[in-house]
């Protein structure tokens, strides 16, 4: 099996049965921006009324730069982690007097925004940007250690640059963002850290781990 029969089952599998979530219908870097920060500590479900609602309280970056502290944080209310919403505001703010409010395209240069992190960077380049990156979150660690029977330890820091260039040439060069999104929808369906079904899963003939019988022995990560 190639790396190309893998990027088409995986898409094929992602336009056929991939979750029709909010953020996904169009490309814009501020929502999937705002998307990806809700969805760093809190549930897909959860996060979806958030999302509608703070998109039409601030409709747009400058919107969120000119926004009053008490409507930013009631806004958040619920979602916790407050300091998120004060480095969404920041980096907004940052947009518009660093940027002239045009988004950098690239997963580096998006790194040098307030509270934008390696994993977000490279999740606005790819899904907003059609930037050729892995967006390496704890899906896509379990994913690809399951697949490719990965050894390295992910409680280590450096274990995401190695994850980052194996995933790196297997990334789909036209469609990045899908890529990426069907990780994170493998990763929470057939692929789920505990309860996982890869017997079904759409990649299963792609599945080292499964072929060795060994699905719960991947990602290894050691306790701190
Ligand atoms: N978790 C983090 N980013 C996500 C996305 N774009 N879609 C679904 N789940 C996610």
């Amino acid at each position: 099996a190639t790396i190309r029969d893998f990027r088409k089952t995986l898409l094929d599998w992602y336009d056929e049965a991939g979750r029709d979530l909010p953020w996904r219908h169009g490309r814009n870097p501020y929502h999937t921006w705002v998307s990806e920060v809700m969805l760093q500590q809190t549930q897909v479900n959860t996060v979806i009324p958030y999302y509608e609602n703070f998109l039409a309280t601030f409709p747009t970056v400058a919107d969120l730069a000119a926004a009053d502290e008490a409507t930013l944080l009631k806004a958040w209310q619920g979602l916790g982690y407050y300091s998120r919403a004060r480095n969404l505001q920041r980096a907004a703010q940052q947009l518009m007097t660093d940027y002239q409010g045009k988004w950098p395209r690239t997963a580096a240069e998006l790194e040098d925004l307030v509270g934008i992190g390696p994993y977000t960077a490279s999740a606005i380049a790819s899904i907003a940007f059609d930037q050729v990156v892995p967006a390496v979150d704890g899906n896509a660690f379990r994913v690809f250690a399951r697949l490719l029977m990965i050894e390295a330890d992910i409680a280590k820091p450096k274990t995401r640059q190695l994850f980052t260039e194996i995933i790196q040439p297997i990334v789909d060069p036209q469609r990045p963002g899908a890529f990426n999104q069907a990780i994170m929808d493998l990763g929470s369906s057939y692929m789920t850290a505990k309860n996982p079904d890869p017997a079904h899963s759409p990649v299963k003939a792609f599945d080292a781990s499964y072929r060795a019988g060994r699905v719960l022995d991947f990602p290894v990560k050691t306790k701190a």
